[in-house]
């Protein structure tokens, strides 16, 4: 039987044309120039005055969070469900990750979770826009600008979708974006980070590159920083996909479509929400089962694997990982944040590659169906 894997670019000829005009010409002086056009594109595409390719949206959290001037002392609030690369980048700051809940109806952050972390310690919040789903985005922003704390928009998994009829990305001071193999737009690894603002985009460009002044010739560093920068290989693969990326969205949106008649009537699943007036970019078509199925997502990730389909687990709480084992975090996070707990045994990502088909996702639906109705 065919294995279908969970998740696969879109690559046309356009892609190895770039790709390989990158190799041939991209050297010297001209080692910049697709760069140039990727990030101009991404912003113009986006609609924010400023967008940096890095190698990885990592990276790009990393930036931000230096950029806003977070460091020891100060605390960053994000959700519990997430993966550790929204977190990881406090630590890296010296900064304290606070977990917060995740809202039963977008399993993202909800002004309500939020409002319940903010201490006078909060420098920050990473709201994450999980697996294409919307957090109440406008009202995050609200209380940030009350509270006097800074917004990373974490669009890692979610490029193209809309809340209220804006793009992620262009919420908070700052927005980032995952270009990683598995992601809606690749570049293999990669990220970018956007914002509007010239002075942390100054910064941002000056922390990049080992502390040095943009157009600096004299390798003269003003201050220990860091070397994040992308190939132009990679920004001629990101460029290529940028310039396709409404065609990328439509065809998750066109996967999503064709599991959510396939699973249709099935009592105790529910797949990604999409409230009205946003749009969901379905980078990973979710199903979650209600907890009195028995059915935890580690045995039907075994179950379905043993038919040939490749899923992954919905996240687990960032406070149950043995990474922040005998943290406060964890302490408070795992006291603190019950829809997390609740939701996250029952969750799995189906298969939602961009090179996926009608039949194939029927397979995976027929599957499914015959798995839950053997454990019902
Ligand atoms: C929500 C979220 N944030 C951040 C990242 C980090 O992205 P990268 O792997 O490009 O560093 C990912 C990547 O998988 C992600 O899913």
């Amino acid at each position: 039987m065919e294995r279908i894997p969970v998740s696969g670019p879109s690559i046309t000829a356009k892609e190895i044309a770039y790709v390989t005009d990158a190799v041939t010409t991209c050297w010297y002086e001209q080692a910049n120039a697709y760069h140039d056009r990727f990030e101009r594109t991404f912003a113009s595409w986006i609609g924010r005055k400023h967008a940096v390719a890095l190698p990885s949206c990592t990276s790009a959290i990393h930036l931000a969070l230096l950029a806003l001037g977070v460091g020891p002392g100060d605390e960053v609030i994000v959700p519990e469900c997430t993966w550790i690369a929204t977190a990881a980048p406090i630590a890296y700051v010296g900064a304290t990750p606070v977990f917060a809940d995740i809202d039963a109806r977008t399993w993202c952050l909800s002004a309500e979770t939020l409002a319940a972390r903010i201490t006078p310690r909060t420098k920050a919040v990473i709201p994450v826009d999980l697996y294409g789903n919307l957090p109440d985005l406008a009202a995050i922003q609200a209380l940030a600008a009350k509270h006097g704390f800074a917004v990373i928009e974490d669009a890692a998994e979610a490029i193209g979708s809309q809340h209220q009829g804006r793009l992620t990305g262009t919420w908070g001071d700052v927005g980032v974006f995952s270009f990683h193999g598995s992601k809606t737009m690749t570049t293999y690894e990669g990220g970018m980070l956007v914002t509007d603002d010239d002075a942390l985009w100054q910064r941002v460009l000056f922390l990049r590159d080992h502390g040095r002044t943009p157009g600096d010739r004299f390798f003269f560093n003003a201050e220990v920083a860091y070397k994040y920068k992308m190939s132009s290989m990679q920004a001629a693969l990101g460029l290529a996909q940028i310039e396709r990326i409404d065609e990328l969205i439509a065809r998750k949106r066109e996967i999503f479509a064709w599991y959510r008649s396939g699973l249709a009537g099935i009592t105790g699943l529910t797949l990604n929400p999409e409230a009205a007036g946003d749009l969901n970019s379905y980078w990973m078509v979710t199903a979650l089962l209600s907890p009195d199925r028995g059915l935890r997502k580690e045995r039907l990730m075994e179950l379905m694997a043993a038919q040939a389909i490749d899923c992954r687990p919905f996240f687990h709480p960032l406070s149950a990982l043995p990474a922040y084992a005998g943290t406060e975090a964890a302490r408070r996070g795992a006291a603190g944040n019950p829809t997390a707990y609740a939701l996250s045994p029952f969750g799995i990502n189906l298969p939602s590659g961009l090179n996926l088909g009608e039949a194939q996702v029927e397979r995976v639906c027929a599957s499914l169906r015959r798995i839950l109705a053997s454990s019902a």
